[in-house]
Formats: structure tokens, C-alpha cells, sequence
């Protein structure tokens, strides 16, 4: 999918560690810190952000699960992401701002991302 518009939150990724593919064929998987809890969760490509934590037991606000209600709205503090939708909830100041709606967001590098309600399902 495209997003027709530049994206602002790219702007945010001149810090983000890029990681080659991997010589053996296996999937790169970015990781994910979320502050200020310090969960941090493997971002497989393609995988929304939100399904990613769930997958690694860290539950985040969540209800539409398609990018319009905002309740998973956060914020992107370092690393670059695209949207699944061309136009997700957000106003183009909010994006300029770094913030991400993660049920329809896709990690394109290592990322930190505030998120004061997230925590872990589970002790690990
Ligand atoms: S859960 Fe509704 S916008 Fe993400």
C-alpha cells in the first residue's frame, strides 16, 4: 500500500539501526522497546505492531483493531514505521509529531515507543 503523502514519522528514523538480511535465509525480526515499562517484543515483517506484542504477551489499548478509533494511539520515540491503511487515523501534525496507531503500523527498523498502558500478560 501506498501512503500518498511523505511520511513524517521517516524523519524519525535517522537514529534507527538498519540490520541486513540474514546470510541463512530466516526472517528479520525488528525489536520493539516500549517505554516506560521496558517491554520490549520482535516485530516479524508485516505484522501490525499491536499483534506483535500480543503475540509476545504484552497486552496495549486496543478496540477497532483497523486504524480508526485511536484508542491504541502512541507514540513513536525512535525508528521508522508505515501504516497498513492510507490513511490511518491520524492528522498529518500527529504524524509529524511521531505518533503511530500500532494495529495497522509495521516496524521498518528498530524502534522505541511510548506507551505509558502497556504491560505484560505474563512474569517471565
Ligand atoms: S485499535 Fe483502533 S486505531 Fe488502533
Amino acid at each position: 500500500m501506498h501512503d500518498p503523502l511523505p511520511d513524517p514519522t521517516r524523519g524519525v528514523s535517522a537514529e534507527a539501526e538498519c540490520k541486513a538480511p540474514q546470510n541463512d535465509g530466516t526472517t528479520v525480526q525488528w525489536t520493539v522497546l516500549l517505554n516506560p515499562a521496558g517491554l520490549a517484543f520482535d516485530a516479524p515483517p508485516g505484522v501490525p505492531l499491536l499483534q506483535a506484542a500480543e503475540q509476545a504477551g504484552i497486552d496495549m489499548p486496543s478496540s477497532c483493531r483497523n486504524g480508526t478509533c485511536r484508542t491504541c494511539l502512541c507514540r513513536l520515540l525512535a525508528g521508522a514505521v508505515t501504516h497498513l491503511v492510507d490513511w490511518p487515523g491520524l492528522s498529518a501534525e500527529e504524524k509529524a509529531d511521531g505518533f503511530i496507531l500500532p494495529c495497522v503500523a509495521l516496524a521498518q527498523s528498530d524502534l522505541t515507543i511510548l506507551q505509558p498502558h502497556a504491560r505484560a500478560l505474563f512474569d517471565h
